[in-house]
Order: C-alpha cells, then sequence, then structure tokens
C-alpha cells in the first residue's frame, strides 16, 4: 500500500493536553513528525514533552482564539493540522440548558475549526498537507443529553468539506478529513456523557460502558490519524472511528 513518509513533518494537534489529542500527538511523534501541541493546560503539555522529548513542542493557549489560530499557521505552516480540541459539555437534558451552556461546543469546537480552516486555505498549507477535524458519531444520530454539541460536529463535519471543495478550486493540493468518533468511557469528555447515559437509563456506569461494545482509545485516535496522514488511498472526506477502527461515513 503506497504511504506518504511523516519523518520530519511538522504535525499540529490541537487538544494534546490528554485524551485523544494525547494519543494522536504520541502516534505522530512516534511516526517521526516533530509535534506542536496545543492546549491551554501547559502543565499537562510539559508533561508531554518529558514524555516525547525535544521533537515535541507544547503550545499554552486557547486553540478557538483567532488571533492563536493565525500566529501559529504561520510559525510552523504545519503539515499535519489535526484540530481535536473540545470542550466538554454539559450533560442535562435540553430544558435544563440556557443558552450559553446550549451553544458551549460551538464558542468552542466550531469557533476553533472555523479559523483554523480559515487560516489553513488563506496561508496555504503545501500541496500534500493534510487537515484532520475531530467531528463525532453523535453528529449522526444527535445527542439529547448534550445540548447544542450533536449540531456543533455536523457542522464541523459540513465546513471541513466545504475547505475540501474549496481546496480542490483553488488547485491548493490539501486533504480535509473529518473523524467521528464513537462516544466511549476512555477520555475524560466520554467518560462524564457515559455515566450521564447510564444514569439517564437507570444503569450502572460499567454495564452501560459495556453496552457500547468496543470503543476507540487514545492510542487507536492516534493510530486512525497516522494512518490518515499517511495513506493517501485513505480518500473519503469523513470516517466513523469504532473500537474496530475507521469506516467511511456513507
Ligand atoms: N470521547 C468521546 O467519546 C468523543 C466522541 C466523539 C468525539 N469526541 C471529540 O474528540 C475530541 C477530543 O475529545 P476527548 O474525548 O479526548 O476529550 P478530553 O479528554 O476532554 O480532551 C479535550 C482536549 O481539548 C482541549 N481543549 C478544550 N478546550 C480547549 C481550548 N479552548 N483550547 C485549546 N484546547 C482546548 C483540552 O485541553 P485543555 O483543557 O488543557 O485546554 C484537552 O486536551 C473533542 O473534539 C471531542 O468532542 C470525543
Amino acid at each position: 500500500m503506497p504511504s506518504n513518509d511523516i519523518k520530519g513533518t511538522t504535525a499540529l494537534v490541537t487538544g494534546a493536553s490528554r485524551g485523544f489529542g494525547r494519543g494522536i500527538a504520541a502516534a505522530l511523534d512516534g511516526a517521526g513528525a516533530a509535534v506542536v501541541g496545543v492546549a491551554r493546560d501547559g502543565a499537562a503539555l510539559e508533561e508531554l514533552r518529558a514524555e516525547l522529548g525535544e521533537s515535541f513542542t507544547p503550545v499554552s493557549a486557547d486553540a478557538a482564539d483567532p488571533t492563536v489560530a493565525g500566529q501559529l499557521i504561520d510559525a510552523y505552516r504545519p503539515g499535519i493540522l489535526v484540530l481535536n480540541a473540545g470542550a466538554a459539555p454539559l450533560s442535562r437534558p435540553l430544558q435544563h440548558h440556557t443558552w450559553q451552556t446550549f451553544s458551549r461546543n460551538w464558542d468552542v469546537d466550531v469557533k476553533q475549526v472555523f479559523h483554523w480552516l480559515r487560516e489553513a486555505l488563506l496561508a496555504p498549507l503545501a500541496p500534500g498537507s493534510t487537515v484532520i477535524t475531530m467531528s463525532s458519531g453523535a453528529a449522526l444520530r444527535g445527542s439529547p443529553l448534550s445540548g447544542g454539541y450533536a449540531g456543533s460536529k455536523a457542522t464541523i463535519r459540513f465546513i471541513t468539506s466545504y475547505a475540501a471543495a474549496e481546496s480542490e478550486r483553488g488547485g491548493l493540493g490539501i486533504r480535509f478529513i473529518s473523524v467521528l468518533p464513537q462516544l466511549t468511557p476512555a477520555t475524560a469528555l466520554g467518560a462524564a456523557a457515559v455515566a450521564a447515559y447510564a444514569a439517564r437509563a437507570g444503569a450502572d456506569e460499567r454495564s452501560y460502558a459495556a453496552s457500547l461494545g468496543a470503543t476507540p482509545t487514545p492510542e487507536l485516535a492516534g493510530q486512525a490519524v497516522a494512518s490518515l496522514a499517511t495513506d493517501p488511498s485513505l480518500d473519503q472526506p469523513a470516517y466513523l472511528l469504532t473500537g474496530a477502527g475507521l469506516r467511511p461515513v456513507g
């Protein structure tokens, strides 16, 4: 199978301090990329640097800030850009949300992806670059205890495909792919959602989590993103990520 060598490529990963983003940063580092990890928790990023070494550059910043997006794209011109950072939604039924809590993932997740997609297209990143955005399986089915989360993740999938069309129209050669992970208790964000859905179903968390079957882990997310970045035959616009790996979204 043909494969792009990512040794020496600069990869920038948002939300690298824990969860999927940490697994993605570690996998890309392991594949030989120079990884820039962005998150607000500087101490967690320093821990990751101690683990990965000098090939990892920690940047403590708000990924939803448009100035941060512009500065980091200008400074690093990443060949692989992974827009993974996301806020944990408040787990409550619709009527217990305020507009502020409902729209949290629009203010963080969508805002981040919008600003970085613009910057990637305007720079533009080099031909052959890959931009991967983190949507969610919830974008396909909804997530009734998560306010505006599912809609925000559907919008991320849409605007990633809009960016892909702009890249095509402009002959830029930048790949734009969205990944839709299945709910997993393996990260802080996912564990909170599993706890809320288990309580709603009157089940204990362990048996509710078991009912989800094999779910993605940070290591699996890392392998999946590394293969999307290195394998040009993975050329679909969006992939579901389950415990069994990547599957194109129909
Ligand atoms: N876990 C699941 O079940 C699941 C399912 C589908 C999709 N997803 C998506 O996958 C992505 C990663 O989620 P996860 O489960 O790994 O969550 P997590 O463990 O809570 O990690 C979230 C990451 O995002 C970072 N982050 C949040 N707001 C940020 C901001 N404004 N600027 C920079 N970094 C920010 C956090 O770092 P700091 O707090 O240090 O800033 C952290 O590194 C999210 O987009 C999430 O919606 C998760």
